[in-house]
């Protein structure tokens, strides 16, 4: 049986100012078994329903948050769910644990080279070391981590590689 895909999306501007964001989440969209929730256009007073993305993630069986790297983290919103969604007694603690078996997986787009995000480069640390404090988020409320989905140099990108990430990515989340 496929998966049931959910793909939250934290981009401020998706439909606007984004390129390569808005590129992989209409790719995700078309992909049969797959939801693409755009989070800031859902809530742009930034008042999160928090029993509607509960009620999105029950149906999941794999979550994907998706987001531009912003400062070597993501866009505040997503921090913001974090907080909010992972609700003690939903997410962990008593009556908790109802994203357990549920996996994980980000998905990011960075203007910097990949090169860069290495121990030798100028930013010092791995895009795996970037994202630590979601990998033990996922583990403490029992989400298998699956291996992150990275898109770099952002600016630079011709229209085909965009395509073609694109295409990867709507491979990478139903795989
Ligand atoms: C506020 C802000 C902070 C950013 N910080 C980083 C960063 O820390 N590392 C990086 O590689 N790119 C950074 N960028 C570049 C974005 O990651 C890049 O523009 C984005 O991934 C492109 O996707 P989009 O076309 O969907 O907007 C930043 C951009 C903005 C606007």
């Amino acid at each position: 049986m496929s998966k049931n895909v959910l793909v939250l999306v934290f981009h401020p501007d998706l439909e606007g100012a984004s390129r390569i964001n808005r590129a992989l989440a209409h790719a995700a969209a078309d992909t049969p078994g797959v939801t693409v929730r755009d989070e800031y256009a859902l809530y742009p007073d930034l008042r999160i329903d928090v029993t509607a993305e509960q009620d999105a993630l029950i149906r999941a069986d794999r979550v994907v948050w998706q987001f531009p790297v912003y400062w070597y983290s993501s866009p505040a919103l997503l921090k913001q769910w974090e907080d909010e969604v992972l609700a003690l007694g939903w997410a962990y603690g008593e009556g908790g644990g109802r994203l357990e078996g549920k996996e994980l997986m980000c998905a990011v787009t960075a203007g910097s080279t990949s090169d860069r995000y290495t121990a030798e480069g100028d930013h010092g640390h791995t895009m795996g070391e970037v994202l630590v404090p979601m990998e033990i988020t996922a583990k403490y409320v029992g989400m298998p981590w699956i291996k992150p989905f990275a898109v770099y140099d952002t600016f630079n990108l011709t229209d085909e590689q965009v395509a073609r990430a694109a295409r990867d990515y709507a491979q990478a989340i139903t795989a």
